[in-house]
């Protein structure tokens, strides 16, 4: 329990450019800080800083379009919180991307870096589009002028951008070169998630679903619950879904059901993965596989499982479907695919969380180690990458698991507890300027 010596906290007003009523993901994290705070003792005192990003920009991205018409897009590059070093998160390609929900983006993103102990703060990028809707051309003229509006805010040293929702290793290569060209040098470590002749990292992209896989492993393990045989549901079936569900089917459970954007495919035996992941490739979502019954999307979420892995986009389960679930393990791929809500619905069922700032910490690890590599220009392989990655995944785990039983927490609270603890000890060492 919380001690009673912990101070009183300031509370301070929203920031005037945000909507109490509508406040989105952002809202969402703000209820996990909450959480936290009476667990921070004499910390307390700097919690707010966690209640508001550091920095937030705000970019107009116009392109000339391929029919001749000038089209303009918004464009986010939020830095939450850069205590710890510099800012590290994805860019995230999205109809719906809002400030609201970069700024929640970046905010997990320093969590999540203090939780596996990677010396960077969080942050985040996104331009609402749907990139589907453009050429090839279009995307890269996008793509280069968003960097040159945020160029002022990143570098290898500032501030770190890499793949998220769809945004790829081809991306990545466009931001490193339109950086380098404006800089005048060529800069491999403005951005992770590169291609791998352009300074990229063995292991980088199935790192995500690595490390869902490798926190899955350890939790089962903790619980009881024996894989092979295992039942498994996914939502989404992309970077992260796609890895983790080959890496549990490999591991002998059962793929029973996913779900992407496209629609949701079921097989009470057990989906053919890799056919799946083929069908993906080729034709863009899971919709239509063979091999499959088609499913309604609602009833996907009280498929027969023993493990569901959210690995799409946020509030997915949320307080209408929360209940159904028949899950024995959650393990968030996505980023906030659970509303705190939902969180003590799933809670009350006795269903284990493994929640997001933890379970998908692997991408930001090779991350690390790919910016690692690109300054030491010493290049790692492939099975040392994956040896240190499911090390630093399973040591970050165990700890989470110890802190959530001390302080009979769950483990989100108790993964807040150790990066928060990070955070604001680097806060208060450091000192508030001038
Ligand atoms: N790529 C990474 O390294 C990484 C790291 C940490 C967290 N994440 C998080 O994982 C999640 C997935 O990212 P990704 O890199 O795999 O993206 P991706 O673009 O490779 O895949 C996204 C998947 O989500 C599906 N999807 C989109 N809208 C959907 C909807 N309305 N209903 C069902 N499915 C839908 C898509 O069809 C696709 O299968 C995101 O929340 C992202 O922030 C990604």
């Amino acid at each position: 329990m919380p001690s009673n010596s912990t101070p009183a906290v300031a509370q301070h007003a929203l920031p005037s450019y945000l909507d109490a009523k509508h406040l989105g993901p952002w809202g969402n994290y703000l209820q996990q800080v909450d959480r936290v705070t009476p667990y921070l003792g004499s910390l307390a005192r700097w919690v707010e800083t966690l209640k508001r990003p550091k920095r937030a920009l705000i970019v107009d991205v116009p392109i000339e379009m391929d029919n001749g018409t000038i089209a303009h897009f918004e464009g986010y590059r939020v830095q939450h919180n850069l205590s710890r070093g510099p800012g590290k998160g994805g860019v995230r390609f999205h109809q719906d991307v809002t400030l609201s929900e970069v700024m929640a983006l970046s905010a997990w993103m320093s969590i999540k870096n203090a939780a596996v102990n990677v010396p960077y703060g969080g942050a985040k990028g996104g331009i609402r589009v749907d990139p589907k809707t453009l050429s090839k051309g279009e995307l890269e003229r996008l793509t280069r002028r968003y960097t040159s509006e945020i160029g002022l805010f990143i570098g290898p040293s500032k501030d770190i951008p890499a793949p998220d929702v769809n945004t790829n290793g081809q991306i990545m290569a466009w931001m490193m070169d339109t950086y380098s060209m404006n800089t005048g040098a060529t800069a491999t470590g403005v951005v992770t998630g590169k291609p791998i002749d352009l300074g990229g990292s063995l292991g980088r992209v199935e790192a995500t679903g690595r490390g869902v896989f490798t926190v899955g492993v350890e939790a089962a393990k903790l619980s009881g619950l024996a894989l092979p045989g295992a039942k498994v549901a996914v939502q989404g079936f992309g970077n992260v879904g796609g890895t983790a569900g080959k890496l549990f089917a490999d591991a002998g459970a059962i793929v029973v059901a996913v779900q992407d954007h496209t629609g949701t495919i079921f097989n009470a035996k057990g989906l053919d993965v890799p056919a799946v992941l083929d069908h993906v490739a080729n034709t863009g979502g899971v919709g239509g596989f063979k091999g499959a019954d088609k499913m309604a999307n609602e009833d996907f979420w009280s498929v027969d499982c023993d493990i569901l892995i959210p690995a799409a986009l946020e509030g997915q389960i949320n307080a209408k479907n929360a209940g159904k679930i028949k899950a024995k393990m959650v393990i968030e791929g996505a980023n906030g695919p659970t509303t705190t809500e939902a969180d003590d619905i799933l809670h009350d069922k006795g269903v284990l969380v493994l929640p997001d700032v933890i379970a998908n910490a692997g991408g930001v690890t090779v991350s690390y180690f790919e910016w690692v590599q690109d300054f030491s220009s010493f290049f790692w392989s492939e099975d040392e990458i994956n040896a240190r990655l499911v090390r630093i995944m399973q040591d970050a785990f165990a700890a989470v698991w110890q802190v959530a039983q001390e302080n009979k927490v769950s483990l989100r609270t108790a993964t807040f507890i150790i990066a928060c603890r990070r955070i604001l000890h680097a806060r208060e060492a450091r000192g508030l300027y001038p």
